[in-house]
């Protein structure tokens, strides 16, 4: 495809999400949450009391997400699931599921249909390593563990949930753990990605910082 991709990747609350979001903002190209279809099957999974270990099971469910995106919302079915899916629960399930090839292989398709013209803007864990090698530009997106932790603390605090510092610094290490050491799509920089480390600079620098790394590309 000659659709143009910007694939952001990097670890949880590295700040990806609202990077990428506001880079498809300004280029006018779509958005494709990846992280959000992992939610989306870890939610219907838990909601339908599917077995965990159950891989066949789960990658049933991913292949027949009954999902949509309309603005910034998800929904399941007719169901608003925009919040639903943010809770640490679902967060953690679906980062135990995403370690389940049968599962990432049904999503995989799904994803690639959201490449349509004018352009595209990935973000997740292996948009530049699997799903689109092909990606005019390779971001990946990190900061440290206490940067990441207190973004996370201030976005769940923000939208009126309650959060703990300890609590959030075990899970985003365990998180992290598990992302980038399973065997199947482990989260990593594409050999050609560009590297950037959020940790002491806005979304908004970061944001200018992609698109001139974009504007290069052309
Ligand atoms: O980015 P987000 O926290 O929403 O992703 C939830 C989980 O989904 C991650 O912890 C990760 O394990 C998994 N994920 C993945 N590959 C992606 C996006 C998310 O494995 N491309």
């Amino acid at each position: 495809s000659n659709i143009p991709v910007i694939a952001i990747d990097g670890p949880t609350a590295s700040g990806k999400g609202t990077v990428a979001a506001k880079v498809a903002e300004r280029l006018s190209f779509h958005l494709l949450d990846s992280g959000a279809l992992y939610r989306l099957t870890a939610l219907s999974a838990i909601r339908r009391a599917i077995d965990m270990s159950d891989e066949h099971a789960l990658a049933k469910v991913a292949e027949h997400l009954n999902c949509s995106f309309v603005g910034h919302d998800v929904f399941l079915g007719q169901e608003n699931v925009t919040q639903a899916i943010r809770v640490e629960e679902v967060g953690n399930t679906a980062s135990r599921i995403a370690a389940l090839p049968a599962v990432r292989q049904a999503l995989f398709g799904l994803q690639l249909r959201f490449r349509t013209a004018p352009g595209l803007v990935a973000d997740g864990r292996d948009m530049g390593t699997v799903i689109f090698p092909t990606a005019k530009l390779k971001v990946f997106l990190t900061a440290s563990v206490a940067a990441r932790a207190e973004r996370r603390y201030k976005q769940l605090i923000g939208k009126g949930f309650s959060a703990n510092m300890d609590d959030l610094l075990a899970d985003l290490q365990a998180r992290d753990e598990r992302d980038t050491k399973r065997a199947v799509a482990p989260l990593a920089p594409a050999a050609d990605a560009y590297i950037l480390d959020s940790s002491n600079i806005t979304a908004e620098q970061a944001v200018e910082q992609v698109l001139r790394w974009y504007a290069e590309k052309q």
